[in-house]
């Protein structure tokens, strides 16, 4: 089966029950048995349940893995992931990160006895260089978040060494564009609330690997911790994720157009954006990825008001958190997303006053392109 067609089939056969054509959001705790210990292999919804299992199907077969773990949010999948770690372990981390997995790292694992260092993974030297005797775990992000840089999945896997996971959170590429696992990686995670939804209506994670003892210690942890979604939600995830192939085609075409747009604006300093000759990893991006994805990240010229000014004054790209709905958004990653790094921190790694962050929805592309017009040159 293809891409399209395994978004639309796997996990999701005709009701066994019923019929019914679409799998049914089984709005239930818990499961009639026939004699203790005997059931149909549903005991209790927080371990197991029909429409989870079915959008876990889903979306493993769309990154061509075996076992998918479904979450309440895109950080319960993280953090079920970081329960392979034990005290005195370490993880080389990424630098350009989402602020929240930032957060969880640096102000509760740690806690727990688990150390971090964050390096610029697109220099493998510095990969190599932060490497110890207890590493335990590589954690990527590419396109990085917000700066859109690139790590080379297949290299960062060649440095591993057996007992060691390479992870990448695959949220801003989507398995439409980026396929992790194959190219050596051994988990792959993904808030489902973005793009695989993507209807910006509901939170969800997923953590998916093609290798069954990992997939064993993330379930255990799933069931243990307790973090699942509710079967609505797992529901809403699965009929979203049908599209993602026809929804990722126009978010990437927007997405090239916009950037391109802003490159060539006089109110813009520089464009963030893999799918642009400009960017500095252009040809590992045309390597590593069979499409740009929808994220657009753009430096303006002038005070960091006329960046808050310019996020405000839009009319289809809405000023809010997130990313990945049919809608388009813009966001300060200063003061939103990225808030929780440190002030300093942030500095450090470029995300400064007057970046701004935009998630290109399916929009018509001439509503969107006149949108940002107005938006730059109204004083
Ligand atoms: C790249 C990335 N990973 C993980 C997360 C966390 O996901 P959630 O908000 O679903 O918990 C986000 C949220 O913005 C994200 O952008």
């Amino acid at each position: 089966m293809k891409f399209a067609t395994k978004a639309i089939h796997v996990g999701q056969a005709a009701d066994q029950a019923t019929g019914a054509t679409i799998v049914p959001i089984y709005q239930t705790s818990t499961y009639t048995q026939t004699r203790v210990g005997e059931h149909k292999g549903f005991d209790y919804s927080r371990s197991i349940n029909p429409t989870r299992v079915a959008l876990q199907d889903q979306l493993a077969s769309l990154e061509n893995a075996r076992f998918g773990s479904a979450f309440a949010s895109g950080m319960a999948a993280t953090a079920a992931v970081l329960n392979l770690l034990s005290s005195g372990d370490h993880a080389v981390v990424t630098d350009d990160l989402y602020g929240g997995t930032y957060r969880l790292f640096s102000r509760v694992l740690t806690r727990y006895g688990i150390d971090f260092t964050y390096v610029d993974m697109s220099d493998l030297t510095a990969v190599r260089a932060a490497i110890r005797l207890n590493t335990k775990l590589f954690w990527l992000e590419t396109p990085t978040n917000p700066l859109l840089k690139l790590i080379d999945i297949k290299a960062v896997s060649a440095l591993r060494e057996k007992q060691q996971y390479v992870v990448v959170d695959n949220t801003f590429a989507t398995p439409y564009f980026q396929q992790p696992l194959s190219l050596g990686a051994d988990i792959v995670v993904h808030s489902t609330t973005k793009y695989i939804g993507g209807h910006s209506d509901v939170i969800g994670g997923v953590a998916i690997t093609d290798n069954p003892e990992i997939h064993d210690v993330i379930k255990f942890h799933q069931n243990s911790i307790g973090g699942v979604p509710s079967p609505h939600d797992a529901w809403l995830t699965m009929r979203g994720a049908k599209t993602l192939a026809v929804r990722m085609r126009e978010h990437a075409k927007n997405a090239q157009a916009v950037a391109e747009f802003l490159e060539s604006h006089k109110a813009v300093e520089r464009v963030y954006y893999p799918g642009l000759a400009s960017h500095p990893q252009h040809e590992l991006a045309k390597r590593q990825m069979s499409g740009f994805s929808g994220m657009v990240s753009f430096v303006l010229k002038g005070s960091a008001e006329h960046a808050l000014d310019v996020a405000s004054r839009m009319k289809y790209f809405s000023l809010a958190e997130s990313l990945g709905g049919v809608e388009s958004l813009i966001g300060h990653p200063d003061r939103m997303t990225h808030g929780s790094i440190p002030k300093e921190e942030r500095e450090k790694r470029g995300i400064t006053e007057n970046l701004l962050r935009l998630s290109v929805g399916i929009e018509d592309i001439d509503d969107l392109i006149g949108d940002l017009r107005s938006a730059l040159e109204t004083r």
